[in-house]
């Protein structure tokens, strides 16, 4: 595939068929992910590959009150996960919300997880005395997380980043042995597709870019 229509085409895939994700072909997509960047060139990345079923039952389980909380906001028009306006929801609220399956299903039904880890004493985080959220230090993992996507795109396969069960991340660490100070990134469900990728609906560049400052002209598409 060219570049170009890898990129436009690479879409959260969150349905699989039963085909296997050998060893071999997953090695191959790790060996040109590992080119992506990371801080200082750090390289903090672990990665865990899970296939066990017991082991996903459990992260089905670890996933779902991240997602429960992610689908009540989304019913009330609230940001699921903001950090700048929290949830008016309550605890029990959330608590009473099903779990949308399109969140955990592809825990069960992809061909192989990984679990995406960093070691977060090799991160720069030039954010971190900020009174906001952190961004930077995931900087040093997510573009390993993203070549992981691409690369897999091209050899015919597809998955997306899930992001759920970090909020339970003191479980998920306990449950896969990962030490301190690695932190979870994302788990990946990858898999063959079931359908081929839709049409991806993003902004335009002029809706997002402007010259030389914040409200400059929109760079034209
Ligand atoms: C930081 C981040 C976290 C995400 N977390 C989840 C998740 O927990 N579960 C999930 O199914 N998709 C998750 N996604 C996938 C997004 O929903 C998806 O990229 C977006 O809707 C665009 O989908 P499309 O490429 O098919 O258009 C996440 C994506 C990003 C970038």
């Amino acid at each position: 595939m060219e570049l170009q229509d890898v990129l436009r085409t690479t879409a959260a895939v969150r349905k699989f068929t039963d085909e296997p994700l050998p060893d071999e072909v997953l090695a191959e997509i790790l060996e040109v992910a590992r080119f992506a960047p990371s801080g200082g060139n750090r390289q903090g990345a672990r990665i865990i590959v899970v296939r066990d079923r017991d082991t996903r039952e459990r992260l089905v389980e670890i996933t779902a009150p991240g997602a429960r909380r992610y689908a009540a906001q989304g019913a009330v028009r609230e940001g699921p996960w903001n950090p700048v306006t929290p949830t008016a929801l309550t605890a029990e609220q959330i608590a009473a919300t099903p779990v949308p399956a399109h969140l955990v299903e592809p825990i069960r039904t992809a061909a192989a997880l990984l679990v995406v880890c960093v070691d977060l004493s090799a991160v720069a985080a030039t954010d971190q005395l900020l009174d906001r959220v952190g961004l930077i230090a995931g900087a040093s993992i997510y573009p390993l997380a993203w070549n992981i996507l691409i690369a897999a795109r091209e050899r015919g396969y597809g998955g997306t980043f899930t992001t759920m069960a970090v909020a339970e991340e003191p479980a998920l660490k306990e449950l896969l042995g990962i030490p301190d100070p690695f932190a979870v990134a994302c788990v990946i469900p990858l898999g063959r597709p079931v359908a081929e990728v839709k049409k991806l609906r993003r902004r335009p560049v002029s809706e997002f870019t402007t010259l030389e400052r914040f409200d400059g002209t929109p760079l034209a598409d």
